[in-house]
């Protein structure tokens, strides 16, 4: 099949490569010059495992183009892919889409399938239907096909998915979209496939992510509980998993969720549902959790240490979580934010994301590439990310590097009873 996709951020250029690597031919579609000419030398402009092998592998069978018109022209199927960024007042930004479909309407010369990937309000794709199809000599039909990939493993994620979640009211579409999948339905992927209305697509994808959202904020909750009554976190959630009904994942306490999915879906929901007069409030609670949580370790270190200021921190990580470069919302932001406020002086590592981080940062802080030369002579360290080479850290180099050996975790990268015997003085979360 002749596909397009519009968009190469995490989920438009993953979902291309995983198109191509299930028989489709391919073309990528941006209108950021530079980045198409770093895809066409087969380069992936971001960290994700996996990736940069299969765009060589499937070289041959994707194009990658800044030619929009042409391309909507030539291909039968476009995938939207591009971003629903959270506007100043909560709700979701769709200026993005509209602006394709207004490209797509212009250029397309046959009747063409859109399949928005991108997480829009339920309803959306309705209203993008009925907008598409004014005053149009073509028909476009609007399916609805959420992403639920998660950086780090979004390869995987993708061709190995827990489910495939398509949403049409088009027979035509409908055989459409079974026969771009079937490959990952059949052997060896054996991907569940679930068709529906467009609405309800759209309702999974916001009500997935902010489930996983609300678990992350419950278990932190009860984690605080744990700090304030002697109980141990790591025991209860593990204990907790066991019954399938709650199940093992997502019960990671730390220092809050960030990234470019849970912090706007759950805002863009909590928005949505106001909008149609109905006070989401289990999800508000998510949100105003998950900011409290975020100041855990500063409100620990300002009652062990009289002031901040001119105090040397090492913080060690800095994207919202590892196997990724992407900072959008990691909790590393605040952090820096309020010890810069303090006057305290800031040192960052993070093993893929330093240069993103300078971008904005400049001569803010430190940075540094190791984590011995970031954490020599400071008086504390904060961990943000529970990267491989922060969790697998020798843990006597604290203390022979440090001024202080104090560590303020996140993460819960350590095992208590080794950080007791390295001899640091150590707050994690809920333990
Ligand atoms: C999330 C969802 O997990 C995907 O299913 C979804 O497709 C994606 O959003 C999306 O909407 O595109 P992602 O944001 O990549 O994926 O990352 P997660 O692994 O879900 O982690 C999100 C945040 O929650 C991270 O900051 C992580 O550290 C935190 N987290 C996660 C916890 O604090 N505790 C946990 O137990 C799990």
């Amino acid at each position: 099949m002749k596909i397009a996709v519009t968009g190469t951020g995490y989920v438009g250029l993953v979902t291309a490569v995983c198109l191509a690597k299930i028989g489709h031919k391919v073309t990528c579609i941006d209108i950021d010059d530079e980045k198409i000419e770093t895809l066409k030398e087969l380069k992936c402009p971001i960290y994700e495992e996996g990736l940069q092998e299969l765009m060589q592998e499937h070289q041959n069978d994707i194009i990658y183009t800044t030619d929009y018109k042409k391309s909507y022209k030539e291909n039968d199927v476009i995938f939207v892919c591009v971003g629903t960024p959270e506007r100043e007042d909560g709700t979701a930004n769709l200026n993005y889409i509209y602006k394709v479909c207004d490209e797509i309407k212009e250029y397309s010369k046959s009747d063409k399938v859109i399949v928005i990937k991108s997480t829009v309000p339920i309803g959306t794709n309705k209203e993008i239907q009925k907008y598409m199809n004014k005053d149009s000599d073509t028909t476009f039909n609007i399916v609805s096909n959420p992403e639920f990939l998660s950086q780090g493993t979004a390869v995987k994620d993708t061709l190995n998915a827990s489910r495939i979640v398509v949403g049409t009211n088009d027979k035509n579409s409908k055989k459409i979209m079974e026969e771009l999948y079937k490959p990952l339905t059949k052997p060896p992927y054996n991907v569940p496939y679930l068709s529906m209305s467009r609405e309800s697509a759209e309702m999974v994808k916001y009500a997935s992510n902010n489930f996983l959202a609300l678990k992350i904020s419950y278990i932190n909750e009860i984690a605080n509980i744990c700090e304030k009554t002697g109980a141990n976190i790591d025991d209860v959630a593990l204990s907790m998993g066991y019954d399938q009904r709650i199940g093992k994942q997502f019960l990671k306490a730390g220092i809050g969720y960030g990234g470019s999915c849970f912090p706007k879906d759950t805002k863009a929901l909590y928005h949505f549902c106001k909008d149609l007069g109905y006070k989401l409030q289990t999800i508000e609670a998510a949100i105003d959790i998950n900011i409290l949580q975020r100041q855990k370790l500063i409100e620990q270190a300002k009652k062990d240490f009289e002031s901040l200021e001119n105090k040397k921190v090492a913080i060690l990580g800095l994207t919202f979580k590892p196997g990724t470069d992407d900072l959008r919302e990691s909790p590393a932001f605040d952090n820096v934010d309020i010890l810069l406020d303090y006057n305290a002086i800031v040192n960052v590592y993070d093993p893929v994301a330093i240069d993103k981080f300078k971008a904005i940062y400049k001569n803010k802080v430190n940075y540094y590439h190791d984590i011995d030369n970031t954490i020599k002579d400071c008086d504390f360290v904060f961990i943000m990310t529970e990267w491989q080479e922060i969790v697998g850290y020798d843990l006597n180099k604290y203390k022979e590097l440090m001024k202080t050996p104090i560590i303020y975790d996140g993460r819960n990268c350590y095992d208590l009873e080794k950080i007791k015997e390295a001899g640091i003085k150590y707050y994690s979360i809920g333990r």
